[in-house]
């Protein structure tokens, strides 16, 4: 039996966020990112024992729950990964706050975090990309209205992003 679980903690795009997330990746060339996976990650987990999870799901409950607006209007490239990515030029205050208090709630309870590096906020379009020209993405509002702890499932040919538990933000 499979004792751990390949977990993240990611904003999730509504329908409309989503439309348009899946027009900005017809500008890039690579190994595109099914439609239904476009996310925000805050905090990758990596493998985790499941026995965690309870205590992972309560977490959510000591997160601010404030809704905001995030502006998704340029491209970016990670070039090691060979990531193309859409994101914020300006990263809203609230979307900070959450992340950090996030990181917090993750250290207080001695999880081990995979990333740790500074928080970049980015919508994965394509990986095995080539780089962008444009850095000007036409400007989306996204209304964040939940953060969700999801599982990563390897699946043949792809990965499937199973929902664990969402809080709604407003
Ligand atoms: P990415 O979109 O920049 O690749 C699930 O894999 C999510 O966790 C992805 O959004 C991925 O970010 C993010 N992530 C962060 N660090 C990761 C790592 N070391 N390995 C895999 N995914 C990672």
């Amino acid at each position: 039996m499979n004792e751990t679980a390949r977990l993240f903690y990611a904003l999730w795009p509504d329908e409309q966020t989503r439309a348009h997330l899946r027009r900005l990746q017809e500008s890039v060339i690579g190994r595109k990112v099914s439609p239904e996976n476009l996310h925000l990650t805050l905090a990758f987990l990596g493998n985790q024992a499941k026995s965690l999870l309870p205590m992972l799901v309560r977490l959510l409950d000591k997160l601010p729950a404030q809704g905001f607006t995030l502006g998704i209007d340029r491209y970016g490239y990670f070039s090691k990964p060979r990531v193309a990515w859409a994101g914020p030029s300006e990263t809203p205050a609230p979307l900070l706050t959450l992340q950090q208090a996030l990181m917090e709630e993750l250290n207080a309870a001695r999880v081990p975090l995979k990333n740790d590096e500074k928080f970049r906020p980015h919508v994965t379009l394509a990986r095995d990309a080539n780089s962008l020209n444009e850095p000007f993405a036409p400007g989306i509002p996204w209304r964040v209205s939940k953060i969700m702890l999801i599982q990563s499932i390897q699946v043949r040919g792809g990965v499937i992003y199973s929902p664990i538990m969402e809080k709604a933000l407003a």
